[in-house]
């Protein structure tokens, strides 16, 4: 009789290839996916607690399976993550849902497979949360899920301390790959097929910081030189170091796509300052100037926060102007979160609600509106869109263009995985739709 597993993951891009490390993990074990919770024998959920919602929506979801455990005893139900290795979750977590089996930290991730051999020889709950960063792995063999694109650790943790942010603590102190172990994964993948691969850190600019490997451009550069046509897209860039020489790698080579994604959080000096974010709204400006020297394409997209403490009313007028000013292509946009055990949570001025709600309304407003200002140029355009997946409900592939643009198209045959020259005849909203010409 073969065995299931489930894995539900919440949170950023590192915590969905994390998922595919465990799923790796799991199928070792002699565990196979599948689609739907209450046909599985291990339940996996691999949480995120960056802002209070994404922990909140692992609570509700863990608090749910009470009644599937009560119906299925041999359920193993794990819980892993940032969640739980923020300072004492794990026990508040055992206790306020007694029916898990497994609680582990994410420096606990290379012996999840101990850990539930464990729990299959024990009755009581297996909590392991180390708080020492664990040793970067090498051996992985991950159940990779988003082909064709292919998620590539090159760093892990953060030493940047932004005031608002929980990461540091629950991540660690930033670590390296070696470039070798990187470049050698990548040609491996290539080689596999993936059409596409995401090089992840929290802030990959600071890659090999302190060591005698090489630098972020030129691990770009050694990883672009690998025969075969694939592209190469990188998350998250700092900023404060974000370089020219970046800028001129991402010139200079085809592979690696005309997208960047570099958060600025706020356009307000004042602000910008009591987040730690070590840069100011002109430095900010600087570093996208040069980028569209070297890349005058480029589209740049962003992350930003309203209703940090004390921000004011002219803060946030500077943040709408730095968003137009840049023009980003889009932007996530997040009203601040208190998280307890950072610098910022134990600010004076924490920001009413409705405050904070009306601000981001305006802010949305007019982040739509200039990605749909982008988005109609695209009318009439031909695009090379790496097709992606299929949408059952609209009968169309979709997929990117290199600057991330999303777009659907028919086709008779299956092109996952292929690069398609796609006709854009409708370009409005965020998505673009089109067909296929040769
Ligand atoms: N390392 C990346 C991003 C990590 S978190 C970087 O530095 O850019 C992703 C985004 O979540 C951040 O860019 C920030 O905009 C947002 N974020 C982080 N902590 C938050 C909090 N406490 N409240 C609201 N948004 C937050
Ligand atoms: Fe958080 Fe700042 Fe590190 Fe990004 S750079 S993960 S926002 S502390
Ligand atoms: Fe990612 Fe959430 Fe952790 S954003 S690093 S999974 S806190």
């Amino acid at each position: 009789m073969p065995k299931y597993f489930y894995i539900t993951t919440y949170g950023c891009q590192m915590n969905v290839h994390e998922s595919e490390k465990i799923a790796g993990i799991l199928s070792e074990l002699g565990f196979e996916p599948c689609n739907d919770i209450n046909d599985s024998d291990i339940a996996v959920f691999n949480t995120c607690c960056i802002r209070e919602n994404a922990e909140n929506h692992a609570y509700g979801n863990i608090g749910m399976l009470k009644k599937l455990k009560e119906k299925n005893k041999n359920l193993i139900i794990a819980v892993g993550g940032c969640l739980t290795q923020q300072m004492g979750k794990a026990d508040v977590l055992h206790k306020k849902f007694p029916y898990v089996d497994i609680i582990f930290g994410t420096h606990n991730l290379g012996n999840l497979k101990q850990l539930i051999l464990k729990k299959q020889n024990q009755k009581k709950a297996v909590i392991e949360i180390e708080d020492s960063e664990g040793k970067i792995c090498e051996n992985e063999r991950p159940l990779r899920t988003s082909y064709p694109n292919a998620w590539l650790n090159i760093t892990y943790g953060c030493n940047n301390f932004c005031s608002y942010c929980i990461v540091p603590y629950v991540r660690g102190r930033e670590r390296s790959r070696r470039s070798e172990d990187i470049i050698k994964e990548a040609e491996e993948l290539v080689a596999s097929g993936y059409k596409e691969i995401t090089l992840l850190g929290q802030n990959v600019n600071s890659f090999a910081n302190g060591t005698d490997d090489i630098s972020f451009p030129e691990l770009l550069n050694r990883i672009a030189a690998i025969d075969g046509k694939f592209r190469l897209r990188f998350m998250t860039s700092h900023p404060k170091d974000f370089s020219e020489e970046l800028a001129k790698a991402i010139a200079a080579s085809d592979k690696i796509c005309k997208a960047v994604h570099l958060p600025v959080q706020s356009g307000s000096n004042a602000v910008l300052k009591a987040m730690n974010r070590k840069y100011t709204a002109e430095d900010y400006l600087k570093k996208v100037e040069i980028l569209r020297r070297y890349v005058p394409d480029c589209a740049i997209t962003t992350d930003l926060i309203v209703g940090f403490p004390n921000e004011t009313d002219e803060d946030f007028e500077d943040t709408l102007k730095l968003v137009k000013q840049v023009g980003f292509a889009s932007a996530f946009t997040f009203v601040y979160s208190r998280r307890e055990g950072t610098v910022a949570a134990n600010m004076d001025g924490q920001i009413p609600e409705d405050v904070s709600k009306s601000r981001i309304m305006k802010l949305i407003e007019l982040v739509n509106s200039l990605t749909r200002e982008q988005t109609v140029k695209y009318a009439g355009k031909s695009v090379e869109i790496l097709c992606e997946d299929f949408d059952k409900k609209r009968g169309l592939y979709l997929g990117r263009d290199e600057y991330g643009r999303m777009a659907y198209f028919p086709s008779d045959k299956n092109v996952i995985g292929e690069f398609v020259n796609v006709k854009i005849n409708s370009a409005n909203g965020v998505s673009l739709t089109g067909e296929k010409v040769d």
